[in-house]
C-alpha cells in the first residue's frame, strides 16, 4: 500500500445499498468504504455483482435503495466528473489513435499545443508511440485496451474505474496494463478494479471486495483475504482460482 497521510484518503463508500429486478434482489450491500490506500479489487465468480457495484460507485446505475458517497457526501455531478472508467470491451471512436485522445483533451479546453505535447505523454505512457495515426479500430485488443484506459486517464481522474480490463488478453497484454494501472495508482489515481483473477489480484491489490450471489462476502487487505480468508465464499473462490 502506499503511504498517504490520512487527511489525502479520498473515501468512497455505500450505505445500505440495494438493487432488484423482477422481484430478484441482485445487489445488497450494507455497507463498504473504500479507502484508496492503492488498488482496490473486486473478485468473484460470474453473476456475483461485480459489474454492477462498480456501476454504483461511478454513479451510471442508481440504487433502488441505499446511497453511495465520497468522503462522506452523496455522490454528485462534481465527483463524477473526476471519475472515469474503462469497460471489458473497449469504446473507441471511428477515428487515429491520437485523435481518439485529442477528442477527450479538446473537451478540457487544452490549446492545440498543450493537446499536441499530452498526447505525446500519453502515447509512451500505453507503449503506442508508433500507433499515433492508425486507425483505433484496426488496433490489436491489448492494444485497443491500453488506449481505452489512456483515454480515461486523459480526463485526469481522480478515480478510474475497470471492468475486467484484462479479461481476453494474452499474458503478456495483460502485463503492460497491469504496468500502466500500477504507474496510475503510484502517481495517485485511486484504482477500483473488477476481475476474477486471483493472480491478478496478488499482483495488484491493495484491499479486496469479495462478492458472491449480490453480497460483499468479504473485505479486507488484499494479503489476508487471499492467504487466510475468512469466509466460506472466499476460501471457495481462492482455492478454486489457484487450481486453475
Ligand atoms: N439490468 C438487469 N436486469 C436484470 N438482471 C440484471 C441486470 N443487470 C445485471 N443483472 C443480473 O445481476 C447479476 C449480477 O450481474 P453483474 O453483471 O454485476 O455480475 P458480474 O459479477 O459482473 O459477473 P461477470 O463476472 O459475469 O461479469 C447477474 O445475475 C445479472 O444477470
Ligand atoms: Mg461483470
Amino acid at each position: 500500500m502506499r503511504d498517504l497521510v490520512p487527511e489525502m484518503v479520498k473515501c468512497l463508500s455505500v450505505h445500505s445499498l440495494q438493487i432488484s429486478r423482477k422481484g430478484k434482489t441482485l445487489l445488497q450491500v450494507p455497507e463498504l468504504s473504500l479507502m484508496g490506500l492503492g488498488p482496490t479489487l473486486i473478485l468473484g465468480p460470474n453473476g456475483a455483482g461485480k459489474s454492477l457495484l462498480l456501476r454504483c460507485l461511478h454513479g451510471l446505475i442508481v440504487p433502488d435503495s441505499g446511497r453511495v458517497q465520497q468522503d462522506g457526501i452523496a455522490l454528485n455531478a462534481y465527483h463524477k466528473s473526476r471519475q472515469a472508467m474503462v469497460f471489458q470491451r473497449p469504446v473507441l471512436l471511428r477515428r487515429s489513435v491520437s485523435a481518439n485522445l485529442d477528442f477527450v483533451l479538446k473537451r478540457q479546453g487544452m490549446s492545440r499545443a498543450i493537446r499536441k505535447s499530452r498526447i505525446d505523454e500519453l502515447l509512451a505512457e500505453g507503449g503506442l508511440e508508433g500507433k499515433a495515426r492508425q486507425s483505433a479500430r484496426s488496433l490489436s485488443g491489448g492494444e485497443a485496451q491500453r488506449l481505452a484506459i489512456l483515454r480515461a486517464l486523459a480526463l485526469d481522474p481522480e478515480t478510474l474505474f475497470l471492468d475486467e480490463p484484462t479479461s481476453s488478453l494474452d499474458p503478456g497484454a495483460t502485463q503492460m496494463i497491469e504496468r500502466m494501472i500500477l504507474r496510475a495508482s503510484n502517481r495517485g489515481v485511486r484504482i477500483v478494479m473488477v476481475s476474477h483473477d486471483i493472480g491478478q489480484a496478488r499482483r495488484l491489490a491493495a484491499d479486496i471486495v469479495m462478492m458472491q450471489a449480490g453480497h460483499v462476502v468479504e473485505h479486507g487487505a488484499a494479503k489476508q483475504v487471499l492467504d487466510a480468508p475468512t469466509s466460506d465464499a472466499a476460501r471457495r473462490f481462492v482455492a478454486g482460482g489457484l487450481v486453475t
